[in-house]
């Protein structure tokens, strides 16, 4: 099963301030909405309390150390994917959860928001983990989006 992070980060890698985006971006919101519909997600649970909507069309797997239950561990959420026979799941954040999945992670899908926005939230900069940018696609005329892969 292939694991992919996909996020919107800034040129910084940032991803996000005061437990919400930085940026309003509709287009890459409708991306996100594209990409995910139908699609297995695992998010961490400050990401998933943060959402201002639900995500019909979605599964979400919420990563929790909570005691109430509800939240799975990393393995656990691994386990999902592997025990319904996916071809994929989606790593959608924040920055613990890119930070601590990125290991068992493929393959990544990053729209680069243009600028810096004073985040104080991030997600690890792939470059310097030796990821490598494969492609990119143009989503708007100032939105990339870059595909990487770990090398
Ligand atoms: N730009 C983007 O694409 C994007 C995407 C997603 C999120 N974001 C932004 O990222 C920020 C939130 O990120 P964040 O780093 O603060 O929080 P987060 O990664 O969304 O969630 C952290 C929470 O996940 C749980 N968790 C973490 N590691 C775990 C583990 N190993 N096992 C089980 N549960 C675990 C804990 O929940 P408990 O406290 O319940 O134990 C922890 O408090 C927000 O600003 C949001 O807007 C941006």
């Amino acid at each position: 099963m292939k694991l992919t992070m996909i996020a919107a980060c800034d040129r910084a890698w940032g991803i996000g301030r005061a437990n919400s985006l930085g940026w309003h971006e509709p287009a890459d919101l409708a991306h996100f909405k594209q990409r995910t519909m139908g699609q297995h997600l695992i998010m961490g649970r400050r990401t998933f309390e943060s959402l201002p909507t639900t995500l019909r069309g979605r599964t979400i797997h919420v990563l929790s150390r909570s005691e109430d239950g509800n939240g799975l561990n990393i393995q656990a959420a691994i386990e999902v994917g592997h025990d319904n026979g996916l071809s994929e799941m989606l790593v959608a954040g924040g920055g613990e959860i890119y930070r601590q999945l990125e290991p068992f992670c493929s393959h990544a899908e990053i729209t680069r928001i243009p600028g810096q926005f004073n985040c104080d939230t991030f997600m690890p900069n792939l470059s310097e983990l030796g990821w490598r940018l494969f492609a990119e696609k143009l989503l708007t005329p100032t939105l990339i989006i870059e595909f990487w892969r770990k090398v």
